[in-house]
């Protein structure tokens, strides 16, 4: 079984492309609703959050997880990477993030060697997309802008009130002005905003679907991997869970993504 952790409903714009390139495999969503967001609390506090995540997505009999998260992907994977996955007898368990698709592509395709990120306060004072393309190609210069605001106003459903709008080219304006081509949406919420940043950012700059990037990236990863693939379960079955109220949940779900989810099931990750 696949397991795909968000802090709440944002990893769902993972999941829906995942389930539509990979629909064969089992899988289970776990959104931390209750104590979203993460992307304004502390290093410690969200790998604290993602072990405990991770330790019922295995208890579920999950054999890989995908860290839907950008916030996770930033501060929490390594940490349970280490922690889980470091005994060389774990050899068919994997915990994946979406920070490396996501700079691999955009290494890959941006010609004026000038990348754009947009994320969460955590995910951008982390510097982890800096890190991680100096180590792809030091030559690709990355400029950085969080967009705090963001995240609660598309929980609100206000993304489709002009103030949003307003709030986002004050955001991008920083950017705007550093002629990059390539844009990463580094957080699982701004994809549902996709044609604001487009429309803002103009048609010079290649603004990257990060949910459809990060499916491509796993079916290469499983074809590259049958020992891990072999292990994946493929009866197409799904089950959402989240820690606060499945009701508000489905109804994120299927407003905004339209995954026609029926059952949700609550789960206390904690005492
Ligand atoms: N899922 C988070 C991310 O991609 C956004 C929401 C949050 O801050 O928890 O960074």
């Amino acid at each position: 079984m696949i397991g795909v952790f968000d802090s709440g409903y944002g990893g769902l714009t993972v999941l829906k492309p995942l389930l539509e390139k990979l629909p064969e495999y089992d899988y289970i969503y776990l959104g931390d609703n209750a104590r979203t967001p993460y992307g304004t609390r502390s290093e410690d506090t969200v790998k604290r959050y993602t072990e405990q995540a991770v330790e019922y997505l295995f208890s579920r009999g999950a054999t890989l997880i995908i860290t839907a998260c950008n916030t996770v992907s930033a501060l929490g994977l390594r940490h349970v990477q280490k922690k889980y996955l470091r005994d060389q007898n774990v050899k068919d368990k994997k915990i994946l993030g979406v920070i490396r698709p996501l700079v691999e592509y955009a290494a890959k395709t941006t010609k004026s060697k000038r990348v754009s990120v947009v994320g969460t306060r955590g995910t951008i004072q982390s510097k982890v997309y800096e890190i991680e393309m100096e180590y792809l190609d030091s030559e690709i210069k990355v400029y950085s802008k969080s967009c705090p605001l963001l995240v609660p106003l598309i929980e609100e459903h206000w993304h489709y009130k002009p103030e949003t709008m307003m709030i986002l080219k004050k955001y991008l304006r920083p950017l705007k002005s550093k002629n990059t081509d390539v844009m990463i949406l580094g957080c699982t919420h701004y994809p549902l905003i996709y044609k604001k940043f487009n429309k803002i950012m103009g048609k010079k700059v290649n603004v990257l679907d990060s949910g459809k990037i990060v499916a491509r990236s796993l079916e290469d990863y499983l074809k590259r991997h049958p020992e891990i693939e072999t292990k994946l379960a493929k009866g197409s079955s799904r089950s959402y869970v989240t820690t606060d109220c499945p009701d508000r949940f489905k109804e994120f779900a299927n407003k905004e993504l339209g995954l026609g989810i029926k059952d949700v099931k609550t789960v206390k990750l904690w005492e």
